[in-house]
Protein backbone atom coordinates (compact mmCIF):
# COMPACT_ATOMS: atom_id res chain seq x y z
CA UNK A 1 0.00 0.00 0.00
CA UNK A 2 1.49 3.63 -0.84
CA UNK A 3 2.02 5.91 2.18
CA UNK A 4 -0.21 8.59 0.31
CA UNK A 5 -3.50 9.54 1.69
CA UNK A 6 -2.36 11.06 5.16
CA UNK A 7 -3.02 13.77 6.95
CA UNK A 8 -0.23 16.17 8.45
CA UNK A 9 -1.74 18.24 11.00
CA UNK A 10 1.55 20.07 12.61
CA UNK A 11 0.01 23.03 11.07
CA UNK A 12 -2.20 25.33 12.06
CA UNK A 13 -4.52 23.82 9.27
CA UNK A 14 -4.37 20.08 7.96
CA UNK A 15 -2.58 19.12 4.80
CA UNK A 16 -4.16 15.88 3.11
CA UNK A 17 -1.77 14.28 0.70
CA UNK A 18 -2.76 11.96 -1.89
CA UNK A 19 -1.98 10.10 -5.26
CA UNK A 20 -2.36 12.00 -8.26
CA UNK A 21 -5.15 11.00 -10.56
CA UNK A 22 -6.21 13.05 -13.90
CA UNK A 23 -9.19 14.62 -12.46
CA UNK A 24 -6.17 16.62 -10.53
CA UNK A 25 -4.54 17.65 -13.72
CA UNK A 26 -6.09 20.95 -14.60
CA UNK A 27 -5.34 22.51 -11.61
CA UNK A 28 -1.48 20.78 -11.55
CA UNK A 29 -0.68 22.05 -14.71
CA UNK A 30 -2.63 25.58 -13.47
CA UNK A 31 -0.20 25.85 -10.47
CA UNK A 32 2.83 24.95 -13.08
CA UNK A 33 2.08 27.79 -14.92
CA UNK A 34 2.52 30.07 -12.25
CA UNK A 35 5.34 28.38 -10.63
CA UNK A 36 8.23 28.86 -13.45
CA UNK A 37 9.23 25.12 -13.65
CA UNK A 38 10.05 24.30 -17.06
CA UNK A 39 6.43 22.85 -18.36
CA UNK A 40 5.87 19.47 -18.72
CA UNK A 41 2.05 20.16 -19.84
CA UNK A 42 -1.07 17.98 -19.17
CA UNK A 43 -0.19 15.22 -21.73
CA UNK A 44 3.02 14.51 -20.23
CA UNK A 45 1.22 14.25 -16.50
CA UNK A 46 -1.31 12.23 -18.16
CA UNK A 47 1.30 9.64 -19.49
CA UNK A 48 3.58 9.70 -16.28
CA UNK A 49 0.48 8.84 -14.78
CA UNK A 50 -0.35 5.66 -16.72
CA UNK A 51 3.50 4.59 -16.21
CA UNK A 52 4.82 2.46 -13.15
CA UNK A 53 5.75 5.92 -11.48
CA UNK A 54 2.23 7.08 -10.66
CA UNK A 55 2.67 6.51 -7.06
CA UNK A 56 5.02 8.68 -6.67
CA UNK A 57 2.96 11.66 -8.07
CA UNK A 58 0.89 13.26 -5.53
CA UNK A 59 -1.20 16.59 -4.54
CA UNK A 60 -1.37 18.58 -1.26
CA UNK A 61 -5.09 19.76 -0.34
CA UNK A 62 -5.59 22.14 3.03
CA UNK A 63 -9.19 21.32 4.09
CA UNK A 64 -11.63 23.86 4.60
CA UNK A 65 -13.26 23.33 7.31
CA UNK A 66 -16.18 26.20 7.38
CA UNK A 67 -17.33 25.38 4.00
CA UNK A 68 -19.96 23.23 4.01
CA UNK A 69 -19.41 21.29 0.48
CA UNK A 70 -15.96 19.58 0.13
CA UNK A 71 -13.99 22.11 -2.36
CA UNK A 72 -10.15 21.72 -0.89
CA UNK A 73 -8.47 23.05 -4.09
CA UNK A 74 -4.63 21.47 -4.63
CA UNK A 75 -2.11 24.00 -2.72
CA UNK A 76 0.22 22.25 -4.20
CA UNK A 77 2.01 18.42 -6.32
CA UNK A 78 4.90 16.87 -6.34
CA UNK A 79 6.27 14.22 -9.24
CA UNK A 80 9.55 11.68 -9.14
CA UNK A 81 10.68 8.51 -10.26
CA UNK A 82 11.75 5.74 -9.17
CA UNK A 83 15.39 4.41 -11.20
CA UNK A 84 16.59 1.37 -9.73
CA UNK A 85 17.51 2.69 -6.07
CA UNK A 86 17.15 6.54 -6.58
CA UNK A 87 14.44 8.59 -6.28
CA UNK A 88 14.59 11.27 -8.88
CA UNK A 89 12.34 14.36 -7.58
CA UNK A 90 11.00 16.39 -10.88
CA UNK A 91 8.93 18.55 -9.86
CA UNK A 92 7.47 20.32 -6.77
CA UNK A 93 5.44 23.31 -6.94
CA UNK A 94 2.71 25.28 -3.87
CA UNK A 95 0.59 27.80 -5.04
CA UNK A 96 1.76 31.46 -4.55
CA UNK A 97 -1.50 31.73 -1.66
CA UNK A 98 -0.18 28.80 -0.06
CA UNK A 99 3.82 29.27 -0.03
CA UNK A 100 5.58 29.43 2.91
CA UNK A 101 3.00 27.28 5.09
CA UNK A 102 4.78 24.18 5.44
CA UNK A 103 3.25 22.46 2.03
CA UNK A 104 6.39 22.23 0.33
CA UNK A 105 8.36 20.49 3.15
CA UNK A 106 4.86 17.93 3.52
CA UNK A 107 5.42 16.85 0.08
CA UNK A 108 8.72 16.54 0.07
CA UNK A 109 8.61 14.30 3.36
CA UNK A 110 6.04 12.42 2.22
CA UNK A 111 7.63 11.31 -0.96
CA UNK A 112 11.10 10.67 0.58
CA UNK A 113 9.28 8.17 2.88
CA UNK A 114 7.27 6.54 -0.11
CA UNK A 115 11.00 6.45 -1.81
CA UNK A 116 12.22 4.78 1.48
CA UNK A 117 9.49 2.35 1.57
CA UNK A 118 10.05 1.36 -2.31
CA UNK A 119 13.67 0.59 -1.45
CA UNK A 120 14.87 3.46 -2.60
CA UNK A 121 18.55 4.55 -0.61
CA UNK A 122 19.25 8.34 -1.82
CA UNK A 123 17.22 10.88 -3.20
CA UNK A 124 18.31 12.86 -6.34
CA UNK A 125 17.04 16.12 -7.91
CA UNK A 126 18.18 19.32 -10.23
CA UNK A 127 17.19 22.73 -9.18
CA UNK A 128 17.92 25.80 -10.81
CA UNK A 129 21.41 27.84 -9.47
CA UNK A 130 19.22 31.12 -8.73
CA UNK A 131 16.64 28.98 -7.03
CA UNK A 132 17.95 29.70 -3.69
CA UNK A 133 14.16 29.41 -2.18
CA UNK A 134 13.66 25.85 -3.16
CA UNK A 135 17.50 24.95 -2.49
CA UNK A 136 16.71 25.83 1.32
CA UNK A 137 13.29 23.86 1.03
CA UNK A 138 15.59 20.93 -0.12
CA UNK A 139 18.14 21.62 2.57
CA UNK A 140 15.61 21.46 5.34
CA UNK A 141 14.70 18.28 4.16
CA UNK A 142 18.71 16.78 3.96
CA UNK A 143 19.56 17.51 0.40
CA UNK A 144 23.17 18.55 0.02
CA UNK A 145 24.76 19.92 -3.30
CA UNK A 146 27.11 17.75 -5.01
CA UNK A 147 27.65 18.86 -8.33
CA UNK A 148 26.60 21.34 -10.80
CA UNK A 149 25.28 20.72 -14.55
CA UNK A 150 26.25 23.46 -16.85
CA UNK A 151 23.42 24.96 -18.93
CA UNK A 152 20.88 22.17 -18.07
CA UNK A 153 17.67 24.46 -18.02
CA UNK A 154 17.35 26.43 -21.01
CA UNK A 155 14.66 29.80 -20.85
CA UNK A 156 16.14 31.40 -19.11
CA UNK A 157 20.00 29.14 -19.61
CA UNK A 158 20.93 28.41 -16.17
CA UNK A 159 23.28 26.10 -14.74
CA UNK A 160 21.50 23.09 -12.54
CA UNK A 161 22.87 22.33 -9.25
CA UNK A 162 22.69 18.60 -8.28
CA UNK A 163 21.13 17.82 -4.90
CA UNK A 164 21.25 14.65 -3.31
CA UNK A 165 19.74 12.91 0.71
CA UNK A 166 20.35 9.72 2.05
CA UNK A 167 17.19 8.35 2.22
CA UNK A 168 18.08 4.86 4.62
CA UNK A 169 18.24 5.51 8.21
CA UNK A 170 16.00 8.82 7.37
CA UNK A 171 13.81 10.05 10.43
CA UNK A 172 11.94 13.03 10.41
CA UNK A 173 12.82 14.25 6.76
CA UNK A 174 12.14 18.07 7.18
CA UNK A 175 12.37 19.29 10.94
C1 LIG B 1 9.96 25.99 -3.52
C2 LIG B 1 8.49 25.86 -3.04
C3 LIG B 1 7.94 24.52 -3.53
C4 LIG B 1 8.48 25.88 -1.50
O1 LIG B 1 7.15 25.58 -1.07
P1 LIG B 1 6.62 26.10 0.35
O2 LIG B 1 5.36 25.39 0.63
O3 LIG B 1 6.60 27.58 0.35
O4 LIG B 1 7.80 25.59 1.30
P2 LIG B 1 7.75 25.48 2.89
O5 LIG B 1 6.76 26.43 3.47
O6 LIG B 1 7.65 24.06 3.26
O7 LIG B 1 9.21 26.04 3.26
C5 LIG B 1 10.27 25.15 3.51
C6 LIG B 1 11.58 25.91 3.60
O8 LIG B 1 11.94 26.43 2.33
C7 LIG B 1 12.59 27.70 2.53
N1 LIG B 1 11.74 28.75 1.94
C8 LIG B 1 10.59 28.57 1.26
N2 LIG B 1 10.10 29.77 0.86
C9 LIG B 1 10.96 30.72 1.29
C10 LIG B 1 11.00 32.13 1.19
N3 LIG B 1 10.05 32.84 0.54
N4 LIG B 1 12.04 32.78 1.76
C11 LIG B 1 13.02 32.10 2.40
N5 LIG B 1 13.02 30.75 2.55
C12 LIG B 1 12.02 30.07 1.99
C13 LIG B 1 12.73 27.89 4.02
O9 LIG B 1 13.94 27.26 4.41
C14 LIG B 1 11.55 27.10 4.54
O10 LIG B 1 11.70 26.66 5.86
P3 LIG B 1 11.20 27.61 7.06
O11 LIG B 1 9.80 28.04 6.74
O12 LIG B 1 11.31 26.72 8.25
O13 LIG B 1 12.16 28.76 7.08
C15 LIG B 1 7.62 27.05 -3.56
O14 LIG B 1 8.27 28.25 -3.24
C16 LIG B 1 7.35 27.00 -5.05
O15 LIG B 1 6.38 26.40 -5.51
N6 LIG B 1 8.24 27.64 -5.84
C17 LIG B 1 8.06 27.66 -7.31
C18 LIG B 1 8.37 26.30 -7.93
C19 LIG B 1 9.80 25.86 -7.63
O16 LIG B 1 10.76 26.62 -7.62
N7 LIG B 1 9.94 24.52 -7.40
C20 LIG B 1 11.22 23.89 -7.20
C21 LIG B 1 11.81 23.59 -8.53
S1 LIG B 1 13.21 22.51 -8.42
Amino acid sequence: MPLADSAYSDFSEAVYISIMTEHDLLEVVEIEGHSGLSPWGWAAYYAELQGCNRELMMVARVAQPLEPVKTDQIAGYIVARLAAEELHINNVAVRVEYRRRGIGSALLTHIMEEGQRLDATTALLEVRAGNSLAQALYAKCGFQGVGRRRSYYLAPQEDAVIMRAQLSGMLDSCG
